[in-house]
């Protein structure tokens, strides 16, 4: 018998897996015996995460992709089915944020900025996916959303808007190939523990910075490998019967 949440014979495809929360889950999904494509914009983190997974004795490549661009998005999945196959599931984790702003002064560029990136590239991004599981008779597409993309989040509104945006493309594509095998969810993290935050962290003002980390009843930010555990569990067939959804994990944020 297969032992939990073994995902051997997974084709596992992470943007944005250079840094902080896709790093964590490539790292915990190849340890767990998936082959690994780990894509970022950011090459030279990302081959070092590849290096960390086979010098563990994992398999994983890194190929580079701009998800906000979609000629590079269509040569990153032609390139992962070179390597493995086709992908069994793709996690679309690349992410971009900006200064917490009132939205009347956030520039249009901004704006245009985190739709390209947040929500064109995860279009982007399951569309391949969804080409290479319809012929291959199934598979999991996971969106990285937000408790921003689930209510709202004063002085990102751009950013919460394309985090929307892909719970709608979650869903409907979720009831849309349901029937073709394809199941499609989402996770909604919190504050958590990556570079993306410290950034922004290192940005404000102490009282600010206390009511980030402090605004869920657990009363601290979340760690990568929270994250990582939680997107592990639905790459493995343990999460067969769910599709449409999310998970939400922010310390009881929403609750
Ligand atoms: P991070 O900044 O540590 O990592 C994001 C990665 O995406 C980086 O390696 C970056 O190079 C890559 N990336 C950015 N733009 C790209 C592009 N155009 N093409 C390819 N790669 C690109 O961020 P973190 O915190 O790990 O975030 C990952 C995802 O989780 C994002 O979608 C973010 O919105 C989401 N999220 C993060 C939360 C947090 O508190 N850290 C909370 C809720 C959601």
């Amino acid at each position: 018998m297969k032992s939990v949440g073994n995902l051997e014979n997974k084709h596992i495809l992470i943007t944005g897996g250079a840094s902080g929360i896709g790093a964590a889950t490539a790292l915990l999904v190849a340890s767990r015996g998936a082959k690994v494509v780990v894509s970022d914009q950011n090459r030279q983190q990302g081959e070092a995460i590849v290096e960390q997974i086979c010098a563990k004795g994992g398999v994983a490549t890194f190929i580079a992709a701009d998800v906000s661009d979609s000629e590079s998005v269509v040569a990153l999945f032609a390139q992962a089915k070179t390597a493995y196959g086709p992908v069994n599931v793709t996690i679309n984790n690349a992410g971009i944020d900006h200064k917490p702003t009132p939205m009347h002064l956030v520039d249009d560029a901004v704006f245009h900025r985190n739709v390209a990136v947040n929500l064109a590239g995860v279009w982007y991004c399951m569309k391949q996916a969804i080409i290479q599981m319809l012929d291959n008779g199934g598979g999991h597409v996971i969106n990285i959303a937000s408790v921003a993309g689930l209510h709202s989040a004063p002085t990102i509104a751009a950013y919460s808007a394309t985090k929307h945006g892909v719970m709608g493309l979650t869903k409907s594509a979720a009831v849309e190939y349901a029937r073709a095998n394809i199941r499609v969810n989402a996770v909604c993290p919190s504050f958590i523990r990556t570079p993306m935050v410290e950034n922004v962290l290192a940005n404000v003002d102490e009282r600010v910075r206390n009511a980030m980390i402090k605004a869920n009843p657990m009363k601290r930010l979340g760690e990568v490998e929270e994250i990582a555990g939680a997107l592990a569990w639905l790459c493995s067939d343990e999460s067969s019967f769910m599709t449409g959804q999310s998970v939400v994990l922010d310390g009881g944020m929403l609750a």
